[in-house]
């Protein structure tokens, strides 16, 4: 069962993802542009941290997948013959009354037929197909022949160079293309914050393999793509896997799997795990005249591989994970008084500050000077944070919200103006438990990155 929605919810994260500096409306001083959003330095570095880490497990730790970073612009021919041109829309509808657009999904039926979900009105036009790419210009001469699109998908640019990567690489099947980048889809309602936006980002993996493994193959995908969610914090149960109903599924799939998340706004997919046949190597195979084959050196046959496809949005797991870790709970203030205490309970290994470190006092010079050591000692390994502004439980809190798990205070002992024993010495304090416990600091750097690796 999906988790009920939670609209408070979800107006608090936007509203600390805006006050701390994760996501901003894009163009917000001139009124913004619906469906578009920047990320300011923390969302930067949580998004960072996402990529690095589909690409360590998706590339780096397989021997069976390469990489490639396309071109957004592409000949328009791969539109064409990709299906995209003709039929890559959505059905759109007007409401005359109050002339919001609306995607027939979007229209609401309590019983007595479709309605605005705006106004309520059932003056509604016929649905009609809306293109979703957007149009561009190549060169100086804007005209039809001079037409191409932003892509909808990263995809297509791994279709069209699988013979030159199978070539250089020297791979057998199966094996996979992988890649991140940005697609661009002109959606009729952009809406549910960065979840459904008009410019985004993909990390797409296309898996090639001989027809008799698809089936396997996607089965595999699929749990492989479930273990990765749980691996950067979203647990097993928040999740749902949707298998898609074949009159859903585009002609030439043989299968669908979307991969859902309980959002505060309700269950909605993150990425899908599709079993594609040959169906776009097929494709420009036939419309390049290129051959797109695969000689097989043990059967001796030439054949079009089959894909399995796991496409991941990069902006709505970035969602997910902080709609995961966005908790309140209590802790006592400076007097001991409880007070609501907003964290973001990140795995470490997603968090966008891993090390927060605090000299005590900044007015003294030896603990700002032994604090400052301590950051230059842990910045080539991890991204970590100086703060000297505060009282120490003040700086707790900032970094609690921005999700920070682990902060490092410099104090007397640490000089061993107390006990010589504590000498060069730190507290390292836990995000999630508010426990602290004295660790060298000669073993600092060690403890952290075990545990954010
Ligand atoms: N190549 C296959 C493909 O593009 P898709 O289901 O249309 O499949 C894959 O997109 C993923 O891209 C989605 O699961 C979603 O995470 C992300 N995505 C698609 N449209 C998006 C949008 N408008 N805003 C944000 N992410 C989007």
């Amino acid at each position: 069962m999906s988790t009920p929605i939670d609209a408070q919810r979800m107006e608090k994260i936007v509203s600390l993802c805006k006050r701390r500096g994760f996501i901003f409306q894009s163009s917000e001083i001139y009124g913004g542009l619906n469906g578009l959003w920047d990320y300011g330095p923390l969302g930067v570095e949580l998004k960072r941290n996402l990529k690095n880490y589909w690409w360590r497990i998706m590339v780096h730790e397989r021997d069976d997948v390469v990489g490639m970073d396309g071109s957004i612009l592409m000949n328009r021919a791969v539109w064409k013959a990709s299906g995209h041109e003709d039929t890559f829309s959505d059905p759109m509808i007007d409401c005359r009354s109050c002339k919001s657009r609306l995607r027939a999904d979007q229209l609401i039926d309590k019983g007595k037929g479709k309605q605005c979900p705006n106004c309520g009105g059932k003056d509604l036009t016929e649905a009609r197909a809306f293109n979703l790419m957007f149009k561009t210009y190549v060169g100086a001469t804007e005209d039809e022949s001079s037409i191409t699109y932003l892509r909808p998908e990263t995809a297509q640019a791994i279709f069209v160079q699988f013979k030159n990567i199978l070539e250089i690489s020297r791979k057998k099947l199966p094996f996979g293309i992988a890649q991140i980048g940005k697609a661009f889809r002109n959606e009729i309602n952009p809406r549910n914050f960065t979840f459904r936006s008009r410019e985004f980002e993909q990390m797409e993996l296309e898996y090639f393999c001989p027809a008799e493994q698809g089936m396997e193959l996607f089965e595999y995908w699929k749990e492989e793509r479930l273990k990765f969610y749980e691996n950067i914090g979203i647990p097993r149960q928040k999740l749902n896997v949707l298998t898609v109903p074949d009159e859903d599924r585009a002609f030439y799939s043989k299968g669908t799997y979307d991969i859902e998340y309980d959002f505060p706004f309700g269950r909605q997919e993150l990425e899908g795990v599709a079993y594609r046949t040959d169906y776009d190597l097929s494709q420009h195979q036939k419309a390049s005249g290129k051959s797109l084959e695969y000689f097989d050196e043990q059967t001796k046959q030439k054949f079009i591989p089959h894909v399995v496809e796991p496409s991941a949005g990069v902006d709505r797991t970035v969602l997910a994970l902080i709609c995961e870790a966005y908790t309140e709970d209590e802790a006592p203030d400076e007097k001991g008084k409880l007070e609501v205490r907003t964290v973001l309970r990140f795995h470490p290994r997603m968090a966008p500050i891993k090390c927060a470190i605090f000299p005590l006092l900044k007015n003294n010079a030896p603990l700002v000077a032994k604090a400052k050591e301590i950051i230059d000692l842990l910045r080539p390994h991890m991204h970590a944070f100086y703060d000297e502004s505060g009282a120490i439980g003040r700086r707790y809190r900032r970094q609690d919200e921005v999700g920070t798990p682990f902060c490092v205070t410099v104090d007397f002992e640490t000089l061993g103006e107390r006990d010589a024993a504590l000498l060069d010495t730190v507290t390292l304090r836990d995000r999630d438990s508010m426990k602290q416990q004295r660790l060298k600091i000669s073993d600092l750097r060690e403890h952290l990155l075990t545990q954010i690796s």
